[in-house]
């Protein structure tokens, strides 16, 4: 935990934080764009995160401080808090709403939050997830409630669909939540299934290369390829009523769904089904220890991601052709997160990372060198009084 959130803490509020939280922020390694289907994922947590550090207050009033993003915010607390106009404001309030009905008698009396923290917004490094998942956690800590890690993961997401206005996935929220250091997460998102499996992160970095095109998933076409996924289910159910979401289908049925849907659609579809696959085959290359197939098939997922979902841009593209010309240095690339601009996630040689940072360094305004992290914890930062 970073001590300057404590002092940011005491210099904004007055006093000491009770709880603190680190929410880690993630990269995603494989199975993009399929978490809202019902799809296979696997994400990898990493050392840029946000801290939530939260102590209660007696007055009735939300003490809230983002320093980083240069907001700051005193609301009165009466019952469930309302939308605000203010869009930052809503992925906290969109949590106490979440928690209101098990600690609403807390939340009411007032608490001060403070959420800081060394992970960039608009990178698709899932810094959203890392505030809702934050202060979730923060707050769940301060009234002493037992709730689940995965009822904390689903509060966090509805928070995003029902105050932010994000039709979002589980993958950013179980990430930033359940991850665990030197693992990836396999989820599988229509079961809630979820194993994590070693990488040997030894001897490998996790490199960001932000293209410095910030994404906005309220703005960009993200909602619009979830309503494009409904409405390919829809269509596909005419023929096969029993399907439950587009994460059942297998590459067998591609052809089906060819005939039946159009283009766009059909295209949407094929990268589903493959970027499935694809997590799969993964899992299993990461079992017997192969990082060279794994490569691979990042690589394909970002030909994918470009070609039949169309949610890459031509920095991104750029990065990416960048990054895959580094033999020596470069084990996978792909472009992480919902894209529409944000980062390409390499994995590179330890040995090399330095070298590739530099040669990077011109082409992409931001190349950070991450290593793997645990999910959110909170702890007491000092002991609540008897
Ligand atoms: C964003 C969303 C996730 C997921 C990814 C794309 O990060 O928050 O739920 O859909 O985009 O894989």
């Amino acid at each position: 935990m970073d001590a300057s959130s404590t002092i940011e803490f005491r210099r904004r509020f007055g006093r000491d934080p009770l709880v603190r939280v680190r929410a880690p922020g993630r990269v995603n390694l494989l199975g993009e764009h399929t978490d809202y289907t019902g799809g296979l994922v696997l994400p990898l947590a990493i050392d840029l995160g946000l801290d939530a550090l939260a102590s209660p207050r007696a007055d009735g009033v939300m003490g809230l401080e983002a320093p980083r993003m240069g907001k700051s915010a005193r609301l009165r607390i009466d019952g469930v808090p309302p939308v605000h106009k203010e869009p930052w404001l809503n992925y906290i309030l969109g949590v106490a709403a979440e928690l209101w009905p098990h600690a609403g008698k807390t939340l009411e009396r007032g608490f001060d939050l403070l959420i800081d923290g060394d992970l960039p917004a608009g990178a698709g490094l899932a810094s959203s997830a890392a505030v809702t998942v934050g202060t979730a956690y923060a707050l769940s800590a301060l009234a002493d409630l037992r709730i689940a890690d995965i009822d904390l993961v689903r509060a966090a997401q509805r928070a995003e669909h029902r105050y932010v206005g994000v039709q979002c996935g589980i993958m950013d929220q179980a990430a930033s939540a359940l991850a665990v250091r030197d693992h990836v997460l396999f989820l599988d998102c229509r079961t809630l299934e979820m194993r994590s499996v070693p990488l040997a992160m030894r001897g490998l970095v996790a490199a960001v290369c932000h293209t410095g095109v910030q994404h906005s998933l309220r703005e960009s076409g993200y909602n619009q390829r979830v309503a494009e996924c409904a409405e390919a289910l829809a269509l596909l159910r005419r023929e096969r009523p029993a399907l439950g979401c587009l994460g059942e289908l297998r590459p067998s049925d591609g052809t089906a769904a060819r005939s039946i849907l159009p283009e766009t659609l059909a295209r949407r579809v094929e990268h589903i089904v493959f970027e499935n696959e694809r997590v799969r085959e993964a899992t299993k290359c990461l079992d017997r220890g192969d990082l060279r197939a794994f490569g691979r098939l990042m690589f394909e997922s970002h030909e994918s991601l470009r070609d039949r979902y169309e949610v890459s841009c031509p920095e991104l593209d750029a990065l990416f052709e960048a990054a895959r010309s580094q033999e020596d240095a470069v084990i996978g690339a792909k472009m992480t997160g919902a894209g529409f601009g944000g980062a390409v996630v390499c994995l590179v040689r330890e040995e090399r990372a330095l070298a590739f940072q530099e040669r990077l360094r011109g082409r992409a305004p931001t190349v950070a060198l991450c290593r793997s992290a645990d999910g959110a914890r909170a702890s007491l930062c000092t002991r609540r009084s008897p």
